[in-house]
């Protein structure tokens, strides 16, 4: 049976599999910058409002931290097709804010907040544990010190991320009993429609990224099984609302 880290190392050392790998997180991190800098827009609290443009920053900045790990394969990052295409997906489970009230120049009410904050928590979730996930395979196969380091940052800051949208969740929630069953609902939908679209997303590339390594197909096969059951149990299972990870997470401006 082929172990996830010889697996990895499958991956790392197959060039087309390596730049899938790379491009995809190149592109994911740019597509979950979108919306974020007009989200910061309708939010009339000015603390909360550069917060959130602080983040639209940071995924940005991810963003190139990823196109420069690309460039060093000597590739530009291109455009997922859209089976691959992760926001795309969480928008049609209507996770997050939709378009049109992105387009609507009214400032947000409590709940196209709670939908907004919803939206980062349920998708900075995910990415922190794809993050740790990624730390724990390059550094298991011991190659790509550049990698490692950037991976490491992109971490950090997504802690911080699902920190300040649980801080202002829970800021909400405090209002009363109404306020908390809202948002916990609320919380609960987002988990649900995201793990949906991550299900459909880690088959497909789970799919390519072993095809262009040359894994068998009953070996795929049972990998396809392994994510439907994870994502099924984070769909009946959705949890309820935490504590941030980290206190203060998003200071306004940052700290130098
Ligand atoms: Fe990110
Ligand atoms: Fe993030």
């Amino acid at each position: 049976m082929l172990s996830r880290r010889s697996f990895f190392e499958k991956i790392l050392r197959n060039p087309e599999a390596r730049e899938l790998l790379m491009n995809s997180l190149a592109v994911g991190e740019a597509d979950s910058a979108i919306g974020l800098d007009r989200a910061s827009e309708h939010v009339e609290d000015p603390v909360l409002s550069r917060k959130i443009y602080r983040h639209y920053a940071e995924e940005k900045k991810h963003a190139r931290l990823f196109g420069r790990r690309l460039e060093a394969l000597g590739v530009e990052a291109k455009p997922l097709p859209p089976e691959l295409d992760y926001e795309g997906l969480v928008r049609r489970f209507e996770m997050g804010t939709p378009q049109e009230r992105y387009d609507d120049p009214r400032p947000f009410d409590q709940a196209d907040l709670i939908r907004f904050l919803v939206g980062c928590k349920a998708g900075e979730e995910r990415a922190c544990a794809e993050m740790h996930g990624l730390i724990q395979d390059f550094k298991a196969v011991g190659i790509d010190a550049e990698t490692i380091a950037v991976l490491e940052e992109i971490y950090g800051d997504e802690i911080r991320h699902v920190s300040y949208a649980t801080e202002e969740l829970n800021r909400i929630a405090a209002k009363g009993p109404a306020d908390r069953e809202e948002v916990v609902t609320a919380l609960r939908r987002g988990r649900r429609a995201e793990a949906r679209a991550h299900r459909i997303v880690s088959r497909t590339f789970l799919a390519r990224l072993m095809t262009l390594a040359g894994v068998p197909g009953w070996i795929r096969f049972f990998a396809g099984i392994a994510i439907d059951v994870q994502c099924t149990v984070r769909f009946l299972f959705p949890g309820g609302l935490d504590q941030p990870l980290v206190a203060d997470a998003m200071p306004v401006p940052p700290p130098r």
